[in-house]
């Protein structure tokens, strides 16, 4: 028997809740009203008659935020196996807030009794999973090589992300052939299955739910094989199946990959969705990607803006200016300026690479000489290149910012 706790002042979203949970939860429900709200989880679990069974806790409407986040960060630390949802509107802000929480799924104020339903269906299925696990809910870095994470980023759609993320795998695969993966979370219209060439029998989707989830060797199971070494994570076939996968569907997947791959490139959607903020917050490395057009820099200079607010600052960030064309009237100069950044790398426009695109073969799977090839191979050393030893009196060359 499963059960569920609301905490809210609206007793209306407490009957939709009711609704929405014939057929996926059983038992008692308790509905808090306020104004005093629950602090710790031993003040939920007081109110039931078999607190054991408690499975999903929603934060509902009324809750204030900086206390629904308290009492959900006390729930993962005292009881990890019990599902936290809140009901708020899901601004980048407040789902990166609730992922840092421990909150498994943020639910819209005015979603649907059947949207419902499948959240608390997949939120009761997580308690179970994790009561079965009794380290699921750790988190990256307890054991494996704990591999470095890029996420290749842009604010706009058609600036090169894919183009950069395949091209960086292949070559990096090359030095760490079968420990190098690269997953597409461009979830709705991924194309790195078109840009490698290969069809692939599973996808993120795939890899997310069901016994991947906690079986590593499943999981590895469901990866693609490229030729050069290369494992491929593909976008589902379908773009709504991305509607079904959560940020921490996504931070959990980074955190299994990461403790069995050196190196683990992301490559995301235009902009800040929820499923590429929970990526960037378990980056490494940042790769921004910006065209040398005027829309995309000033995209670019808002994006690193909100990270900023976000307090999202990687380790390393990477600025790669992509197609750069000398004739378009945008300069490296002006980009750096516009920017407040240093541009890392510059990949010239080039005919090779929208072939190659066409093709399905990246560039870096040649020792092409062009311009564009090499630049690329710059772009792959600055994550694979050895750190060169301290020479007396000579600058440490530190890679990133
Ligand atoms: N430096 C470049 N020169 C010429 N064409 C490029 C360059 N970089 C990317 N392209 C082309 O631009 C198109 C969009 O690139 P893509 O990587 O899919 O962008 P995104 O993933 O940001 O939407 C592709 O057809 C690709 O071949
Ligand atoms: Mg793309």
């Amino acid at each position: 028997m499963s059960r569920y706790a609301v905490v809210t002042t609206d007793s209306s979203y407490t009957s939709r809740l009711g609704a929405a949970a014939i057929g996926a939860l059983e038992g008692e429900v308790h509905a808090w009203s306020g104004p005093s709200f629950p602090e710790q989880p031993q003040d939920v679990l007081a109110q039931l008659t078999q607190p054991v069974l408690l499975d999903v806790v929603v934060l509902g409407p009324g809750v204030p935020l900086d206390q629904a986040l308290k009492l959900a960060v006390a729930f993962e630390v005292q009881r990890p196996e019990v599902a936290v949802l809140l009901v708020a509107q899901p601004t980048p802000d407040v789902v990166l807030a609730a992922m840092r929480a421990g909150i498994r799924d943020v639910l819209e104020p005015e979603a649907e009794t059947a949207a419902i339903t499948v959240l608390l269906h997949r939120a009761v299925r997580n308690a179970a999973i994790r009561r079965r696990t009794p380290d699921a809910g750790g988190h990256a870095g307890t054991g494996g090589p704990n591999g470095r994470v890029i996420a290749v980023v842009s604010p706009k759609g058609g600036v090169g992300k894919t183009t950069v993320a395949s091209n960086l795998a292949v070559g990096l695969a090359a030095t760490a052939p079968h420990s190098t993966v690269l997953v597409d979370l461009d979830l709705q219209f991924g194309d790195i299955a078109s840009a490698l060439s290969i069809s692939p029998e599973h996808s993120v989707a795939d890899a997310v739910h069901g016994p991947a989830r906690r079986d590593t060797m499943v999981l590895k199971s469901f990866l693609s094989a490229h030729p050069t070494g290369l494992y491929a994570l593909c976008a589902p076939p379908t773009p709504d199946a991305a509607e079904r996968m959560t940020a921490e569907d996504i931070t959990h997947l980074i955190e299994q990959l990461s403790g069995q791959y050196r190196y683990v490139i992301i490559d995301t959607a235009p902009g800040l969705s929820g499923h590429t903020l929970a990526a960037m917050d378990r980056a490494s490395d940042f790769v921004f990607v910006c065209a040398t057009d005027v829309p995309s820099v000033r995209g670019m200079r808002k994006e690193l803006d909100v990270l900023a607010e976000l307090g999202m600052i990687p380790v390393k960030r990477h600025m790669v200016l992509n197609a750069a064309d000398p004739r378009g009237g945008v300069s490296v100069d002006d980009v750096r300026t516009t920017l407040g950044v240093h541009v890392d790398v510059v990949i010239p426009s080039s005919r090779a690479l929208r072939l190659s695109t066409n093709q399905g073969i990246p560039l870096t799977q040649r020792q092409g000489r062009d311009r564009a090839s090499k630049a690329l191979r710059t772009l792959v050393a600055r994550f694979s290149a050895p750190v060169a030893p301290v020479r007396k009196g000579g600058a440490r060359h530190r890679v990133g910012a």
